[in-house]
């Protein structure tokens, strides 16, 4: 039975592998027979109650199947929900688990995609990471058995991404098929590929049952986040392209979904906890003159907090940095003509606050046990309504007070102790996914009392870049490595499934706080240029005049290319794997942008031709020194690219005449 192609496989009758529903019944044991027992299909996508998930905006976008199962000893019920989007053949899959029986079950296991796929000589692709060192593409071949990633953590983490993908053993960027899948889900998951005795391999993505379970009274109810499942025979480009614009048009959403952002000066690496309101004004100021559009004020401005030991939770300006508190700052800024934005960590408390004084209890924590803190700091307890309430007061407050024009919404650790004091025993084991609903009920309540702010997501760099956050914050810090030759890599990998339009990527000072390597302000702005969230991280007052000349032509060039790299069709062209060069392209109607960088010079090499890719080959492109090339030339032959030495760069813009 092992090698059956089962769609929802369940343990107990002859299935062996990792069960898509696992549950215990009230009579000790976990065999689960579901026999199917009705379907509907229905236009359009529906919603998922309090989770994000992909949307239609018209009914002829998707059509959904839901398909009903039923365990008729248990009293078990599962409703399988599929939706296909019609242009791209993306596949949303979620599900429903119901006990529509006398006694209680427990739900161990929930997988909403488990998708069987002929023959196992393939094989899999994974984004793995670290701090700093984010979503570097992991090719490995499958083998005989089972290939698991995951997350523990109650974030999706720095460590792996939610996202899978089989391809075959010839797929490269532009030809060959792939099968991803994506959750729709920013805590704990586990993804695994495995083969079969008959040699078929299954691909698995849902909750991490090492930190999940949930107990389900008779006509209670689960709904499970959503996966999207992509097919492509076009290569991981084909895959990337179908969820770049399922996740730029129709995952994020609100007023900036389509809107390319503003270019922003962050204080971050410019002062770190070291700044009072003058001093943030200047760089703002000195920002404008470069041509800077938003200024952020980073941690440091709350409670007490001149180190990360302190104050968070006790959300308002400490005075004797901003004696005129937020609105003075905000008033200064927005007077200089520029929009304001602030840094928030909502989720978090500090023992050494007076949130921690007035509310011990309020933390994920196990009565007796010792409260294990990173970064010195706790987690609130998200599954609580009343920390739910506060949270959403203290950011409106904030937002309100300053006008604040941006939210970067962070979150710099993992969860320890993940349970909640406040549920019930046999409940306490639904801490970690309750935390995540209550998380999303949050953002949710903000980001529509809030339509006009443009949100960002950030947990120590991009330690929760995950679909399930884009649904309520169109972009999120890619990492805390703003190395110009680090962000190749992670700007690479993260583009497998994110589209650049998601990126936040920064120009930061030189040699870098976290590689200690020095590039040339060009190379860093051709770099940072490529992500929809541009900005710059620095002392900018420091600049000497000729880096100011060059942080003004950097901003421009932003600013020109920025709606092509917001909206343009993103292809990877040549990867950093090599140590050598990376290259990538943007695409949009008649105009193409070819971003080529070299990383180590090394004497006696051929002149790097690079080939585009998708421009039309009859058609005759200019450059922007105004030489002419046809289409096939381009694609076929290549571009010759000249960058001489170490960390160079070429961002070269074409137009079809
Ligand atoms: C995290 C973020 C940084 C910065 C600091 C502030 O590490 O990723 O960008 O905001 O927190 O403490």
């Amino acid at each position: 039975m092992n090698w059956q192609p089962f769609e929802v496989p369940t343990l107990g009758q002859g299935w062996y592998g990792t069960p898509a529903v696992d549950v215990l019944n009230a009579r000790g044991d976990h065999v689960v027979d579901l026999r199917v027992t009705g379907h509907r299909i229905l236009p359009g996508k529906k919603g998922l109650p309090g989770l994000p998930c992909v949307y239609t905006e018209e009914a002829g976008e998707a059509w959904s199947l839901e398909v009903d199962l039923a365990d008729s000893l248990t009293g078990l019920g599962v409703t399988m929900q599929y939706s296909v989007f019609e242009k791209t053949g993306a596949v949303a899959r979620s599900m429903r688990v119901t006990n529509a029986g006398q006694e209680p079950l427990t739900l161990r296991g929930a997988f909403p995609a488990s998708v069987p796929i002929w023959g196992s000589d393939y094989d899999v692709l994974h984004l793995k990471g670290a701090w700093a060192r984010e979503r570097t593409l992991v090719r490995t071949p499958l083998g005989q058995g089972r290939y698991e990633i995951g997350s523990q953590r109650g974030a999706s983490g720095h460590e792996e991404n939610p996202f899978i993908a089989l391809c075959g053993k010839e797929t490269c960027e532009n030809s060959g098929e792939v099968w991803g899948i994506s959750f729709v889900y920013s805590g704990s998951f586990l993804a695994g590929a495995s083969t079969d005795n008959a040699g078929n391999a299954r691909l698995y993505m849902g909750l991490n049952p090492q930190v999940f379970s949930w107990h389900l009274e008779p006509g209670e109810s689960f709904q499970t986040p959503e996966t999207v499942l992509v097919h492509s025979s076009q290569g991981l480009n084909g895959m990337s392209r179908i969820y770049h614009e399922l996740y730029r048009t129709r995952l994020a959403r609100g007023a900036w979904r389509d809107r390319p952002r503003p270019v922003l000066i962050n204080n971050w690496e410019g002062t770190y906890f070291d700044f009072d309101e003058d001093k943030l004004f200047q760089i703002a100021r000195e920002g404008k003159e470069l041509g800077i559009e938003l200024f952020v004020m980073d941690d440091g401005w709350f409670g007490q907090r001149n180190s990360d030991n302190c104050s968070l939770g006790d959300w308002k300006a400490n005075p004797d940095k901003l004696p005129r508190g937020l609105s003075g700052l905000s008033e200064r800024i927005h007077g200089l003509g520029m929009l304001f934005g602030i840094w928030m960590e909502p989720e978090m408390i500090s023992p050494d606050s007076d949130l921690y004084r007035a509310h011990p209890d309020w933390c994920l924590h196990v009565e007796g046990r010792e409260r294990t803190e990173e970064r010195n700091q706790l987690i609130l307890d998200l599954s609580r309504k009343e920390v739910r309430v506060f949270i959403t007061e203290a950011v409106s407050s904030v937002l309100r007070e300053s006008r604040a024009d941006y939210l970067k919404w962070d979150m710099n650790r993992n969860m320890t102790e993940y349970f909640s004091p406040a549920l019930p025993p046999e409940r306490r084991m639904e801490t970690q996914h309750r935390y995540m609903l209550g998380l999303y009920e949050v953002m949710d309540e903000i980001t529509r009392s809030f339509p006009q702010v443009l949100f960002e997501s950030c947990s120590g760099g991009g330690g929760r870049f995950d679909p399930g956050l884009l649904y309520y914050m169109p972009q999120a810090w890619t990492s805390d490595n703003t190395d110009a030759v680090s962000r190749l890599w992670i700007q690479y990998g993260t583009s497998l499934v994110y589209p650049p339009s998601a990126m936040g990527a920064h120009v930061s000072a030189v040699p870098n706080h976290q590689c200690h390597r020095t590039t040339t302000m060009k190379m860093r702005g051709d770099v940072a240029l490529c992500g929809g969230g541009f900005g710059f991280e620095l002392d900018v007052t420091s600049l000497t005049e000729e880096e100011k000349q060059q942080a003004r032509s950097v901003i421009a060039r932003a600013k020109e290319l920025r709606s092509l790299v917001h909206q343009g069709t993103f292809y990877r062209l040549l990867s950093p794997q090599g140590a050598r060069y990376a290259a990538w392209q943007f695409l949009r109607e008649n105009e193409a942008l070819l971003c080529v960088y070299r990383i180590l010079s090394e004497p006696s090499l051929p002149p790097l031709r690079v080939r585009m890719t998708g421009l039309d080959p009859d058609a005759v492109y200019r450059d922007e020194t105004g030489k002419l090339y046809s289409g096939a030339v381009l694609m076929y032959m290549g571009f010759s690219v000249g960058i001489s030495g170490d960390f160079g760069s070429c961002v070269m813009r074409f137009e079809k005449v």
